[in-house]
């Protein structure tokens, strides 16, 4: 058994984990989460004594290795992380040494869909596959990939950012681009597409259930919009329907481009999954080719909202195992 810490890395929050490997995988044993302070210094400092806390409270005497999970752009090689949309302060940052240094234990850096992309590959539900793609849908839509059974991360750790793809000329804004994976397939981009339709409805002088007002549109969230389409508001339906066809989009270039037998998607997709999943799936029917929709699913993450916790420890696994 091996004790290990995970430490992820967020533009809002950051979070630092204890785990334990055991027969069947890895066991959470604690967790601190808090607000990411404004600079990478005082971040880094917080989390390597935050993961010291959790050393002492769970009174192991060393750590194995020690896994951060971030947004990229970054540098898994040498530990960077370069400026990402959310930490646009992090211009390579090195962000291993200070781990290393306090832990005396092999530290790993990968970008958080990777990361993710390997937590289900081992423990959740792409375990047992080859060629297994994991799609975020969260605050962004990164990829990370598991290709001939291993991880996938490209010439410079940029592979799967499918999130800058685009599907439409048209379109919410999502990662600088409209129309984009990222822009219909995302927190914010959900609100915005929702902002947009309620701002369109109410300005030829329609009614929108989930939008009284043209005062309330900055109050749109997704997770709102979630919550009135599954009380049956067809306003509210309608945005998930784009939602969904876009995804079906997105998924229908991942199947093409890389045959996957197994596609997991995150956060909202897990949430969201009845009022997404007949649309999504229909499109990708229609887009993709059926000799690889064949041997293809497509499931909800089975880690849940604790994938981010099992992401970064399996970054100190793949740190150990190389
Ligand atoms: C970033 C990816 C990241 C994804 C999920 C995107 O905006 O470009 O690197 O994996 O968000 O956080
Ligand atoms: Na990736």
């Amino acid at each position: 058994m091996k004790v290990l810490g995970g430490v992820d890395i967020g533009g809002t929050k950051c979070a630092v984990v204890l785990g334990r490997t055991s027969e069947s995988g890895v066991e959470l044993l604690d967790k601190i989460r808090f607000p990411t302070p404004a600079s990478p210094g005082e971040t880094l400092d917080l989390c390597v004594r935050h993961l010291e806390s959790l050393v002492v409270r769970a009174g192991v005497d060393r750590l194995e290795a020690v896994g951060i999970s971030c947004g990229g752009p970054l540098d898994s090689q040498k530990g960077l992380i370069c400026s990402p949309p959310n930490l646009p302060a992090w211009d390579r940052v090195d962000v291993c040494t200070p781990f290393a240094d306090r832990f005396h234990a092999p530290v790993g850096l990968q970008n958080d869909a990777n990361a993710c992309a390997l937590a289900e590959w081992k423990w959740g539900a792409g375990r047992g596959t080859r060629n297994m793609v994991f799609l975020t849908f969260g605050t962004g839509m990164g990829a990370g990939l598991i290709l001939d059974g291993r991880l996938y991360s490209g010439s410079n750790d940029m592979a799967g950012e499918v999130g800058h793809l685009r599907l439409e000329q048209e379109g919410p804004i999502g990662y600088g681009k409209l129309g984009s994976f990222e822009g219909f397939c995302s927190g914010g981009g959900i609100a915005r597409l929702a902002r947009a339709y309620a701002q369109e409805r109410l300005a030829s002088g329609e009614q929108v259930a989930f939008c009284k007002t043209l005062a309330d549109l900055d109050d749109i969230t997704a997770e709102k919009v979630g919550l009135a389409a599954q009380a049956g508001d067809e306003d509210a339906r309608r945005v998930w329907e784009v939602v969904g066809r876009q995804l079906g989009r997105g998924l229908a270039l991942v199947v093409d481009i890389l045959n996957p037998e197994r596609i997991v998607i995150g956060s909202i997709y897990a949430r969201q999954q009845q009022l997404l999943e007949p649309i999504a799936m229909g499109e990708l029917q229609r887009e993709a080719l059926a000799t690889s929709l064949a041997v293809c699913s497509v499931v909800p993450s089975e880690l849940g909202e604790r994938v981010g916790d099992f992401a970064s420890l399996s970054v100190a696994m793949y740190a150990l195992e190389r």
